[in-house]
């Protein structure tokens, strides 16, 4: 394959001999069949950023773009449209060909992400068309606010990647982002207006992504409670602290149906599309479980426990769903045999509640791997394929338990014991993996981090729901990665670099010291949520001191926040020592010189307070590098020292080294 920004990697790419130089001026644009306002403001954006993305150095003969659209769409986008194109580029000719819109804004995307800095177009015939239907984002925008321009920005680069489906989680324990007429008391201080929903709606409808609003019920609503306390069994209070809380809706109060039937009229008067998200996630048992009236409840409907409770609730919210003309999604705890067979699940508990899913004949959105708050890198979320069978998981599982970079929570990456212990549960699946969606909850991203957090992993992600399931190599997918990055930025999209730069130096971090930061990622998993010492007691299984270092009111503006969650700097090095590995003596040379590069940096005066340890450490490292290469056996307790959790921080080019260091063959 050659080097390229074409990320997610189309389904056939025939690479011809020759290019087409761009002239800096307006394509010719032809359309030979359907035309819509839609797909001119589409060209007309694709072609500001190709002239922008290019540096145009020649001023050759015009260009003729050619589309072909056999239909437009209908509206809005829905589940299963056609999304596949061709497209052509020969002689100063580009062809682009689709049956229906969706697929000719994909084209052009994929025509931006084939200009080179140069300002030329290689020659190619692409054939494309998505693997799943389902290629979607959820943002958590109730922990965190997120406000429009930052969802235009993140609905631009989705496009780019040819994701379809934004899914906003609206309301959690503390905050409800939608502001209701019939209960406005329920709207927090940073909410929504419905033209400003509406408008990001069809913002998104322009680039082909539906946009699915999520309504988190009955648990995970202390915001609903502090507002109307009546539709609780018990009291309870606005919330800023993050983790389960006990408030649920009650689920035999009449007046709580009628309230949610009118929540869900008012959402789907902005939200056209066919799903609505009812949540249904980690509903604590304690409110229904102590209350006598809700016990006799029931026992008069012959509800055996409070999980046939959450079921008839389930049923009871799902039926307002559909009867404002919608499908409910919920995630994989409001699975039960009594599930309306319609209901769409999306798995986020693992594997085997996604087989569970399908084996009782619910379609699936597999989200399990695909969580982009635990900083883990591209290439693990990247490794797990939505229809991965069980011994390719465990197998998957065992390797990244023994992973360097996952040493301090390997404990908890466990997602197969079910498998494990009982062992295959499968029986022929009567449900469909519809796709795959990645999850950001916010607790720890806010808007100046989003970016970052976000697109320098999504795009492997957007690979893995778009591209055949055989496209499964790493490096060259971050190859692409850091080129589609560049192209982003470079066509005005969205500066990922850029943004990560001017926050760590608002944060306090001078050029000077960009070296060491640039080695450095967050802890991994729940470990900056949990903080130090909840994290040993989760991970040994002991009990959990209640204190956590952050609620929906800490400042994100720390180093630890700017960072990539993985360091494309320590890739380079993880390069360096596979090079090592296969007897290249430039590599070893080239390794030595970093590492003198890394005492000199750590040599310097003025160490931001923060990073302290971090510097002693990389100055250390730099001794065990230059010793080893040497030849000498290094200390391994040092070795352990620089490389374990310095608070939240990892100097990430430790596990990199580790194999090569201690001369292991793993
Ligand atoms: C979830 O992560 N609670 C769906």
């Amino acid at each position: 394959m050659k080097a390229n920004g074409l990320l997610p990697y189309p389904r056939q790419v025939d690479w011809q001999a020759g290019s087409l130089a761009l002239t800096g001026s307006r394509f010719d644009v032809n359309y030979l069949a359907a035309r819509s306002e839609r797909l001119e403001s589409a060209v007309d954006r694709i072609e500001k950023q190709i002239w922008r993305s290019a540096e145009i150095t020649s001023a050759g003969q015009p260009v003729t773009l050619e589309i072909h659209c056999g239909a437009l769409g209908c509206e809005w986008p829905g589940l299963g449209v056609d999304e596949s194109y061709r497209l052509e580029v020969s002689g100063v000719r580009i062809a682009l060909q689709a049956p229906c819109e969706w697929g000719i804004l994909h084209g052009l995307q994929t025509l931006l992400q084939l200009v080179t800095a140069t300002g030329t177009l290689p020659s190619i015939l692409v054939e494309d068309s998505p693997r799943f239907p389902w290629r979607g984002l959820m943002i958590d925008v109730a922990r965190h606010f997120f406000g429009i321009e930052a969802l235009q920005r993140t609905l631009d680069a989705m496009a780019f990647y040819k994701l379809n489906v934004l899914h906003l989680h609206l309301t959690d324990d503390q905050a409800f982002r939608l502001p209701s007429t019939s209960f406005p008391k329920l709207a927090s201080d940073l909410s929504y207006s419905p033209s400003e929903l509406s408008g990001l709606v069809r913002y998104a409808a322009e680039r082909g992504i539906r946009v699915i609003p999520e309504l988190d019920m009955p648990g995970h609503t202390t915001s609903w409670l502090a507002a109307y306390p009546e539709w609780g069994n018990e009291r309870t209070e606005a919330t800023r602290r993050f983790g389960v809380h006990h408030g649920c809706l009650d689920p035999t109060n009449e007046s709580v149906y009628e309230a949610i039937a009118v929540l869900l009229g008012e959402l789907a008067s902005i939200f056209p599309d066919r799903y609505v998200h009812i949540g249904g996630d980690e509903v604590h048992p304690a409110w229904w479980s102590g209350s006598k009236s809700i016990r006799m409840a029931m026992q008069a409907r012959a509800l055996s426990d409070v999980s046939a409770l959450q079921a008839y609730f389930n049923a009871r919210v799902t039926g307002l769903v559909n009867d404002v003309g919608k499908v409910a999604i919920g995630w994989d705890e409001v699975l039960h045999p009594d599930l309306d067979s319609g209901v769409l699940v999306q798995s986020w508990r693992g594997a085997t509640a996604r087989d569970r899913v399908l084996n009782q004949g619910h379609d699936c959105l597999v989200s399990a791997g695909y969580y982009l708050d635990l900083f883990f890198p591209a290439d693990v979320h990247y490794s797990f394929d939505p229809e991965a069978q069980e011994d390719a998981l465990i197998e998957l599982e065992d390797e990244l338990t023994v992973d360097p970079r996952f040493e301090h929570v390997a404990a908890g990456m466990r997602w197969a014991d079910h498998w494990r212990n009982k062992g295959s549960s499968s029986v022929s699946p009567r449900g469909s993996v519809v796709g795959g969606e990645a999850c950001l909850w916010s607790e720890l991203v806010d808007e100046s981090v989003l970016d970052v957090r976000l697109w320098s992993r999504m795009p492997a992600l957007a690979e893995r729901f778009w591209s055949p399931v055989d496209l499964c190599d790493a490096s060259n997918m971050y190859q692409r990665l850091t080129s589609s990055l560049e192209l982003l930025g470079a066509g005005g999209i969205m500066d990922v670099f850029g943004s990560s730069a001017a926050f760590l130096q608002q944060a306090g971090v001078t050029d000077a010291w960009m070296p060491l930061v640039s080695l450095l990622e967050p802890v991994k998993w729940y470990g900056r949520l949990l903080g130090e010492q909840a994290l040993a007691a989760r991970l040994s299984g002991t009990e959990m001191p209640q204190s956590r270092p952050y609620d929906a009111d800490t400042p994100l503006d720390r180093i630890v926040d700017g960072l990539f969650p993985e360091s494309f700097v320590v890739r380079g090095v993880a390069t360096l020592c596979e090079r090592i590995a296969s007897g290249d003596e430039v590599a070893m040379k080239e390794l030595g010189d970093l590492a003198r590069s890394w005492r000199q940096v750590c040599a310097q005066q003025d160490c931001p307070e923060e990073l302290a340890s971090l510097a002693d450490s990389l100055a250390d490292t730099a001794a065990l590098v230059l010793d080893r290469l040497q030849g000498n056996k290094i200390d391994e307790a040092v070795l352990q020292r620089v490389g374990r959790a310095h608070g939240e921080y990892l100097l990430a080019i430790v596990p990199v080294l580790s194999r090569w260091l201690t001369g292991s063959k793993q």
